[in-house]
């Protein structure tokens, strides 16, 4: 496995690492003096898309890494697909936890963890986000007393109702070095007693990853591939809030066939609501196209061709906004507010998911529409260089 492909390409030209060597052995040279390995954890789609800049850029500054998948998500859709399309380096391991109630999963995320951390006694782990595996990894670490870098700290919606907000608030309580994607976020964390000096604004990879693969987005392609009709609607729902109750996910899926009487709509549908949003007649409307969940390349090359994007994702929000595609988050609130005082995006309740369809459809465009301080495609080499830093002092 070569180094991947998600940095840049005169960050690699900088690497003291031969381009084919393997990114989980030995590099010839411990960098600075260290020679520790660097253990990121990996679990759910979103991680995979983060990673992928941070480890082509600290493989460019030859530290020794693993990857450890949790298996948290497994379907080939949701995991492999990634991993082939992003370069990253095949995982050292897979804990194949798989899926279960918050606990269960949870539960065999720690345990197994443990083990894997125990065994390899990494310098530092890294981990990603705000999924299940974040915090377990992140509470693993910390109890063997090994340091702990959260890329993407700081994010609040201040909404416990979300597991992701638990998971967040845990991880960056547990971290040694909160590496932060949006200035609000150094704030949290201050009033959180998170000290100042743990706080780093770093950028964000996510876009690092859409920067470096912008000319992979082909929205000719993949409007014939997919048979996409000229002018959709690109729709993505997987919250338990919107998809776990069914009388819930019947209220979204109207709220959809709505937006479908004015334009056609196409979702590739995460499994999590897949049964409930097709028990309440997703598909019966004879303008919603119902995809299976696509890789990343085209999946942002649907949201660079929509019209407008209803979603209820995290990443999306970011995506949007930097592609300059209006988006209609159907949420009570977000944990990226940076996307709405400077991006594309807004909140809309059920209700005022079509009127604001509507608007957005006739040419109604958010005020805003730039991009945020430091999402300019060199987060991953910031990330490193602080993560060496760290280890070096
Ligand atoms: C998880 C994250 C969420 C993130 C999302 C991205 C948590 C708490 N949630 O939600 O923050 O936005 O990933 O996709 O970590 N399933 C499959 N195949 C898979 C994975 C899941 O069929 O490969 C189905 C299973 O029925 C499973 C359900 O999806 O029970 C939920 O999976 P889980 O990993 O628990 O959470 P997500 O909803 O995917």
């Amino acid at each position: 496995m070569g180094v991947p492909r998600g940095g840049h390409a005169d960050d690699r030209a900088e690497s003291p690492v031969d381009a084919e060597s393997p990114v989980g052995k030995a590099v010839s040279e411990p960098v600075d003096g260290f020679a520790g390995e660097l253990v990121h954890v990996l679990g759910a789609r979103p991680n995979f898309v983060k990673a992928a800049p941070v480890i082509a850029a600290l493989a460019a500054r030859g530290a020794r890494q693993a990857v450890v998948h949790t298996g948290q998500h497994y379907d080939r859709r949701m995991s492999e697909v990634f991993f082939d399309e992003l370069g990253l380096p095949e995982p050292d391991v897979n804990l194949g936890v798989g899926s279960g109630s918050h606990a269960a999963q949870t539960a065999a995320l720690l345990v197994g963890l443990e083990e894997e951390f125990i065994r390899r006694s990494p310098a530092l782990v890294i981990v990603y986000g705000d999924v299940n595996s974040t915090i377990a990894a992140a509470l693993v670490a910390a109890k063997l007393g090994v340091p702990v870098a959260h890329v993407e700290a700081g994010l609040r919606s201040f909404d416990m109702t979300m597991p992701e907000e638990v998971n967040r608030r845990l991880t960056d309580q547990l971290s040694d070095l909160c590496l932060v994607t949006s200035p609000e976020a150094v704030g949290h964390l201050a009033a959180e007693g998170v000290p100042v000096g743990r706080a780093h604004l770093v950028g964000n990879p996510m876009i690092d990853t859409l920067l470096g693969n912008l000319d992979r987005f082909d929205t000719g392609r993949v409007r014939a591939e997919h048979g996409l009709p000229d002018r959709y609607v690109l729709a993505t729902m997987h919250r338990p809030a919107n998809v776990d109750d069914p009388a819930t996910a019947s209220a979204l899926v109207r709220s959809l066939h709505g937006v479908a009487d004015l334009a056609e709509v196409v979702i590739p549908v995460h499994p999590r609501g897949r049964a409930n949003l097709l028990a309440a007649g997703l598909d019966g409307h004879p303008r919603v196209r119902v995809l299976d969940p696509l890789g990343y390349v085209d999946f942002v090359a649907a949201v660079r061709g929509a019209a407008a994007v209803v979603t209820d994702s995290g990443g999306i929000q970011e995506e949007t906004t930097v592609l300059g595609v209006p988006c209609l988050t159907v949420r009570p609130n977000t944990e990226r507010p940076i996307t709405i005082t400077h991006g594309t995006n807004r909140l809309v309740s059920l209700e005022e998911l079509v009127p604001a369809a509507r608007k957005v459809l006739e040419g109604e465009r958010p005020a805003a529409g730039r991009v945020p301080p430091l999402w300019d495609g060199h987060a991953g080499p910031r990330i490193a260089d602080v993560i060496l830093e760290y280890l070096r002092a």
